[in-house]
């Protein structure tokens, strides 16, 4: 193995990233408390995260993107422990730090892709506003009901995105 493309939901904090929305991440903040790296030994768990989210694959996405009815935009991506969403005081902070999305997964596999050498993709599905960004309340269901209208246009774009990269 010597890439992964990592896939999440995240909640839209930049005014410009609707449900429905794709996104290529560019980079992240890991605000979820714990590193996966944490009580490794050795030297290597002093990994370089300059460059997690590299050019190469990015500029795949974004081919793939192209050639399928997904207009992908780019944004830095948020992780937090969850369960539980955020407050908006809370997305507000986050934005200030230069969070574009948030969610509850991904980058503590990228920081283990990372430490393996691998090169790493990663795409957000944004479900939902962030909370305190739109006039409703945050709810599970239309995360998971705006995830399932996207499915056949995800595969097709993760499909084309494999194929491409396959031909490289
Ligand atoms: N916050 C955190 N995780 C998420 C969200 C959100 O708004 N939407 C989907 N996963």
């Amino acid at each position: 193995v010597r890439s992964v493309l990592l896939t999440n939901a995240a909640g839209g904090i930049r005014p410009d990233l609707l449900p429905g929305d794709f996104v290529a991440i560019t980079d992240h903040l890991n605000l979820i408390g714990d590193n996966p790296l944490r009580g490794a030994g050795g030297s290597e768990r002093f990994v370089d995260l300059s460059e997690v989210y590299g050019p190469r694959l990015r500029n795949g996405l974004h081919e793939a993107a192209a050639q399928t009815p997904v207009a992908l935009k780019e944004g830095v991506y948020a992780a937090v422990s969850g369960p539980s969403y955020e407050t908006p005081a809370e997305i507000r902070a986050f934005d200030r730090l230069g969070a574009d999305a948030v969610g509850m997964s991904t980058v503590p596999e990228a920081i283990v892709a990372r430490q393996c050498g691998l090169s790493v993709a990663a795409v957000s599905c944004i479900t939902n506003l962030a909370a305190g960004r739109s006039s409703g309340n945050l709810s599970h269901h239309e995360v998971l009901a705006i995830a399932e209208q996207k499915k056949a246009v995800v595969a097709q774009f993760l499909k084309t995105f494999c194929e491409l990269y396959a031909k490289k």
